[in-house]
């Protein structure tokens, strides 16, 4: 097996990530002198990439190797921005996401309206290093910043009515322009079971690579599920909905039979216009050998218990 989830006994205090490994030295440097300043507060300044200090390193990590910086950021699906892979870096610059807030509503005995600083904590903050299986086939490693979608939920005090949690991204032409044209009906929304919402690997993120969201990452906070296609992990997102019946979902309504509602990384299932078996790296030469794409994306000890008896053939 390539993925090892490490135990928490696994990790010691001395693995929280240097943060220089991680940014390029110039920001890096940049960084740690406006640190020293005292002017980096997280979510705090108007600027997108503000360092998020003190962030622990979660035992929820895989042992391999990050996608560098550069393709994480420059090789995006954020179709707000444009259907281009270079598109979201280009048309996200002038985005502004500061202030944010959430609408929590439906089955919660605490709806309301959320700023982002009240829903997640600068000291809750966890770095994980996961993998990220698009559905188009290829495939990247990311260290994320973020806390368990699960510690959210629960403050909002689910009531027994609670079976589906359903995400929506903003939606503004004005600042997100390719919500100008029709190519997907607007806003992105995106849903989970709540057995799946509360399960220890889905995160709620806030940063990568030791900082901030950046825009065509989907700031400043989005949905991360890494043992489902990437189409799950909603960017963006500001409105949270606890709900009884199954939500519709952005893919699952464009194309029914592509794009199921679970949308768990299966190589025994392909995409009826192409093969799920393998994937190319992001960031490997052209010329590398394509990887086997694994059982839920390598995190089948983890997640498989969630599916038990279901037929993944048909509920794909
Ligand atoms: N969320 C919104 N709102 N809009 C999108 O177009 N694209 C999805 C997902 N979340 C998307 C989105 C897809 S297809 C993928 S593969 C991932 O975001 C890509 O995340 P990344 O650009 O951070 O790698």
């Amino acid at each position: 097996m390539l993925i090892k989830i490490r135990k928490p006994s696994d990790v010691r205090s001395s693995e929280i990530t240097p943060k220089e490994v991680f940014l390029g030295r110039r920001r890096f440097i940049q960084g740690a002198g406006l640190a020293a300043a005292g002017v980096l507060f997280p979510f705090g300044s108007a600027d997108a990439g503000a360092a998020l200090p003190g962030v622990v390193k979660s035992p929820y990590t895989v042992d391999q190797e990050p996608t560098p910086l550069e393709f994480v950021t420059t090789y995006n699906n954020f179709y707000e921005f444009g259907t281009g892979k270079d598109d979201p870096a280009k048309n996200a610059r002038k985005f502004n996401p500061k202030p944010w807030s959430v609408a929590v509503s439906g089955e919660v005995s605490k709806p309301g309206v959320y700023a982002l600083e009240d829903l997640i904590k600068p000291h809750q903050l966890e770095e994980r290093v996961y993998r990220l299986r698009c559905v188009e086939a290829w495939s990247m490693v990311v260290p994320w910043v973020g806390i368990p979608l699960a510690d959210v939920l629960k403050r909002f005090e689910p009531t027994p009515g609670a079976k589906f949690v359903a995400f929506e991204t903003l939606f503004d032409p004005e600042r997100m322009p390719g919500q100008r044209r029709p190519v997907l009906k607007w806003p992105y929304i995106e849903a989970l079971r709540m057995d799946e919402a509360m399960h220890p690997l889905a995160i709620l993120a806030v940063g990568l690579y030791g900082e901030e969201l950046p825009n065509q990452n989907g700031a400043p906070i989005r949905l991360i599920t890494p043992w489902k296609y990437g189409f799950k992990s909603i960017k963006s997102i500001v409105s949270i909905r606890l709900m009884e019946t199954m939500p519709p979902t952005t893919w699952n309504r464009s194309g029914p039979g592509e794009y199921g509602f679970y949308a768990n990384v299966n190589p025994n299932v392909d995409h009826p216009r192409w093969s799920q078996k393998k994937e190319r790296r992001i960031g490997d030469s052209y010329f590398a050998p394509k990887k086997k794409t694994l059982m839920f994306n390598g995190y089948e000890d983890e997640v498989a218990g969630l599916y038990a008896g279901m037929d993944l053939k048909k509920f794909f």
